[in-house]
Parts: C-alpha cells; sequence; structure tokens
C-alpha cells in the first residue's frame, strides 16, 4: 500500500515537471515559429514585388527585419525545434546570411519606391535563389514545427485530466492509509476488550516498535490488567477460604468420626489384649488402620485444595478432579441428608485448565445444590464429551430452583440470596471467571420449585 502510493506521488511529481519542461519549450517553439511564418511571409511578398520589379524601401526593411530577428532567434532558440529541424537551421541560416547581406546593399541604393537595380545581375540572381531556398527551408520547418507544437497542445489538453485522475488516486490513497492506521489498532483494542469482558486478563502485546498514543494505550491496558489479575487472585483466594469455611463443620465431623473410632478401637485393644486372639488382634489393628487412612484422606483433600496452584493450563483428568471434589463434598451432604450420583463413561477426554481451581468450581456448585436442598435430596452429576471439541459436566439438583428474575444475576459479584453470614455470593462469580480463562462457559438453567442444572464446558486438551 505504502510502496504503491509513493510510486503514486512520484509518478505525478514527474508527470507535473515533464508538463512543465515541455509547456516552456513550447512557448519558445511558438514564438520561433511566428518570427519564421513572418519572415516566410515578408520573403514571400519581396520576391513577388521583386518580379513585378515593384519593390518599395519598406518592405525591403521589413524584409531585412524578419531576416534578422529570425537569424537571431534561430541561433537562440534553435534547441526548441525537433531534431530534423535542427539539422536544417544551419542551411537556413546560410541563406538567410545571404538574403542579409543582399538586401543590406539594395536598401543601401534602392530610392523609396524605387527598384532593386542595385544588384548587378548576378546577385540579383543570388538574391532570389537565397530568398527562394530560405522559404522553402522555412516552409519545411514551419510545417514540421506546427504538427510537433499541435501534439504538444493536445497533451497540454488532456495533461491535466490524467494529473488531476493520478492526484485523485493519491488522495483516496492517503486517506484509505491515514483511515487503515487509526482503525486497525481500534479493531485490535476492540478484540482485547471482548478478551477481557470475557475474563482473559493476559497482557496484550502492542505490535508497534515506535511508541504512539496506542503503545501508550496498551502500557496502560497491560497495567490495569495487572491490576486485575492481582484482583481477581485475591478474589479466587478469598472465596475459596470461604469453602473452607463452609466445609470446616462437615469436616470436623468427618475427622471426628475415625479418631473416635480409632479411640475405641485402641481402648479395647489396650483393655482386652491379654485375652484375645491373634486374628482379633489382627482385625482390630485393621480397624485402626482404616480410620487412619480415612481421616489422613480427608486431611490430604483439604491440603490439596488449599495448596497453592501456579495456575498454568495443562491436561486435566476430569474423572479424577470430579472424584475428589464428591470426597470433599462428601461429609457436607452427610450432614444435610443429600446423596449423589455420579456418570462418566471410562474413557472421558481430559480438559484444558488446573486441577485444583477445577476442584474449586466444582465444589462451589456441589455447595450450591446441596444449600437448595434444606430438606435433603439427590444431586446428579455427569460429565461426556461434546460437540466442538468440548467436554461438559452436569450438576443437577432438585432444590429449590431460581427465580426468573434472580436468574441473569447469579454470576454477579457479591450476589447472594442466602442470609448474612450464610454465602459471599462470590461463588458463582469466581467459578465464571476460572472457566473462561480455561476457554470454556458455563450455563445455568432452573425451574423454580424443581430444581437446577448448571452446564459447565471446557476445551479438551487435545484441541489447537
Ligand atoms: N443450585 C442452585 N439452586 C438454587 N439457587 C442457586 C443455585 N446456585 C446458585 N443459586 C443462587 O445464586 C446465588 C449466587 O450463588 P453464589 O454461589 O455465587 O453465591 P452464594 O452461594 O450465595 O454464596 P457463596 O457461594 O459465597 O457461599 C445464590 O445466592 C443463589 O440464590
Ligand atoms: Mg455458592
Amino acid at each position: 500500500m505504502v510502496a504503491s502510493l509513493v510510486l503514486c506521488f512520484l509518478a505525478s511529481g514527474a508527470f507535473s515537471l515533464g508538463a512543465f519542461i515541455l509547456l516552456r519549450k513550447a512557448e519558445v517553439k511558438l514564438h520561433l515559429l511566428q518570427t519564421l511564418e513572418r519572415l516566410d511571409d515578408r520573403l514571400l511578398r519581396v520576391r513577388a514585388l521583386e518580379d513585378e520589379k515593384i519593390l518599395s524601401r519598406a518592405d525591403v526593411d521589413r524584409a531585412l527585419d524578419g531576416v534578422r530577428q529570425a537569424d537571431a532567434l534561430l541561433r537562440s532558440g534553435s534547441h526548441a525545434l525537433q531534431e530534423a529541424d535542427r539539422a536544417i537551421v544551419p542551411a537556413l541560416l546560410l541563406q538567410l546570411g545571404t538574403c542579409d547581406r543582399l538586401l543590406s546593399v539594395v536598401r543601401g541604393a534602392a530610392e523609396v519606391g524605387g527598384r532593386p537595380g542595385a544588384l548587378s545581375a548576378r546577385d540579383g540572381a543570388e538574391l532570389r535563389r537565397a530568398e527562394a531556398e530560405g522559404n522553402r527551408l522555412l516552409e519545411v520547418i514551419i510545417r514540421r514545427e506546427r504538427s510537433s507544437l499541435d501534439g504538444i497542445l493536445r497533451f497540454a489538453e488532456t495533461g491535466p485530466l490524467v494529473l488531476l485522475g493520478l492526484q485523485l488516486v493519491l488522495f483516496v490513497g492517503i486517506i484509505l492509509a491515514f483511515a487503515k492506521a487509526l482503525v486497525n489498532p481500534i479493531r485490535r483494542f476492540e478484540g482485547y476488550t471482548a478478551r477481557i469482558a470475557a475474563g482473559d486478563f493476559s497482557f496484550i502485546t502492542p505490535t508497534r516498535r515506535y511508541r504512539d498514543e496506542f503503545s501508550d494505550l496498551a502500557v496502560g491496558v497491560n497495567q490495569m490488567l495487572g491490576e486485575l489479575q492481582a484482583q481477581q487472585h485475591r478474589l479466587v483466594k478469598g472465596a475459596k477460604l470461604a469453602v473452607v469455611g463452609t466445609l470446616t463443620s462437615g469436616i470436623a465431623h468427618e475427622l471426628n468420626n475415625p479418631l473416635n473410632n480409632v479411640a475405641i478401637t485402641t481402648e479395647a485393644l489396650m483393655e482386652d489384649l491379654p485375652t484375645l486372639s491373634d486374628k482379633e488382634k489382627w482385625r482390630l489393628l485393621q480397624d485402626i488402620y482404616f480410620e487412619t487412612e480415612r481421616a489422613s484422606e480427608i486431611v490430604k483433600s483439604l491440603l490439596d485444595f488449599t495448596r497453592q496452584e501456579k495456575g498454568e493450563m495443562v491436561a486435566v483428568d476430569l474423572a479424577d478432579v470430579l472424584g475428589s471434589t464428591l470426597r470433599l463434598a462428601q461429609n457436607e451432604m452427610n450432614l444435610n441428608n443429600v446423596s449423589f450420583t455420579c456418570q462418566m463413561p471410562p474413557d472421558l477426554p481430559r480438559v484444558r485448565g488446573a486441577a485444583n481451581q477445577l476442584r474449586q468450581v466444582f465444589l462451589n456448585l456441589l455447595l450450591n445444590a446441596i444449600q437448595a436442598m434444606p430438606g435433603g435430596g439427590r444431586v446428579w452429576v455427569s460429565a461426556g464429551p461434546q460437540d466442538e471439541g468440548k467436554v461438559c459436566v452436569e450438576i443437577r439438583d432438585e432444590g429449590t430452583g431460581i427465580p426468573a428474575e434472580v436468574l441473569p444475576r447469579i454470576f454477579d459479584p457479591f450476589f447472594t440470596t442466602k442470609e448474612p453470614g450464610q454465602g459471599t455470593g462470590l461463588g458463582l462469580s469466581v467459578s465464571l471467571s476460572i472457566i473462561r480463562t480455561f476457554g470454556g462457559d458455563m450455563q445455568v438453567v432452573s425451574s423454580l420449585g424443581r430444581g437446577t442444572t448448571v452446564h459447565t464446558c471446557l476445551p479438551r486438551a487435545d484441541e489447537g
């Protein structure tokens, strides 16, 4: 684009310069042509009057005057003539010289109204020959130069139109180039804002090497994104701690059970140790082992959940993530009289994401489902591959459902319908932002009094 504009600019510049030079040349040529035509006329007239023998002094003066003017102009401006005409200029000058010399003699001797009787017969013949040859050469030059001048004038007529066209192209090109230079970065920023609105806070890379308003804007936007990333990080962490708070009573309860069992079994073992058979001792020790295993599983799940993860996207096994999340929520379900059904194909494709953050998402969804069924009920968890390279998880409950007027707001940060102190209102907003960071999306379908289904779709790990 830029190259063709430069070319167009150079062409119109060269064209203007060429036209200027040509018109200057035409001006000189025109002046010369007028002088030559005048001389041609005067010589013809002198020849005719000579033949009639009524040549006046005034005619001789005019002829001489014409000869000298033409001579001077041909010497100074013959460069304006075409090459073929330039070649015959020396011959013409020779004839003009003869005419000048002999006409000067005639003028010196002739009386007003007299005849050129001052010349000898030989000189008179030479003058007539020089005049005739002069006329012939003049007419050749005049004919050829006139047609060359016609050509130049025709060109001068069409030239401005061509120039105007070129300048128009140049003008439109410059406007388009400006518009492109302005619109392209705006389009890019449009894309960036759409990406930011979708929850992707990764930095943008300025495409320009030099500093201008757009690269300054990119630096500013990156600062803002850095701040947003930090805020989001804090929000996710805060929401995570809130979830742990919700789980505390269930976990305490769940830890208490195995610890109690261990205490009771150990006590029995200590009291009855001498009387117990080896087989009974083995069974009691095995019970203790299983209970401690159970307790350490719960602690491990909790540690896994709260552990800080780099948040890098890797291929994640959804079956694993859903399994460990259900284990974490199990105590809460037990406490609230909720049971669950889980359905997944054995070859569930892996998704792109970070296991710990996905656990946080599914735990939020499970807790919402449990909390929507205060009198107990059932949660259905299923997962499977979908079209367009996605894997979707469906979490369905048979709880209270969500009123239509509340549904559009449930993903808003801090929106909650729960009693003060019961919910932060961050669960769904944080979950959606995590899922979008991984290139996925969430949809909620709810029917008042019948239950709610949350669909969470993520890109398959093996897709682009
Ligand atoms: N499964 C569900 N059934 C009914 N209502 C739901 C369900 N999931 C979410 N909601 C509604 O959406 C609101 C927002 O949910 P979100 O998880 O963001 O916050 P919260 O559950 O109120 O608080 P927190 O998650 O911090 O405990 C809830 O207060 C509730 O009204
Ligand atoms: Mg919640």
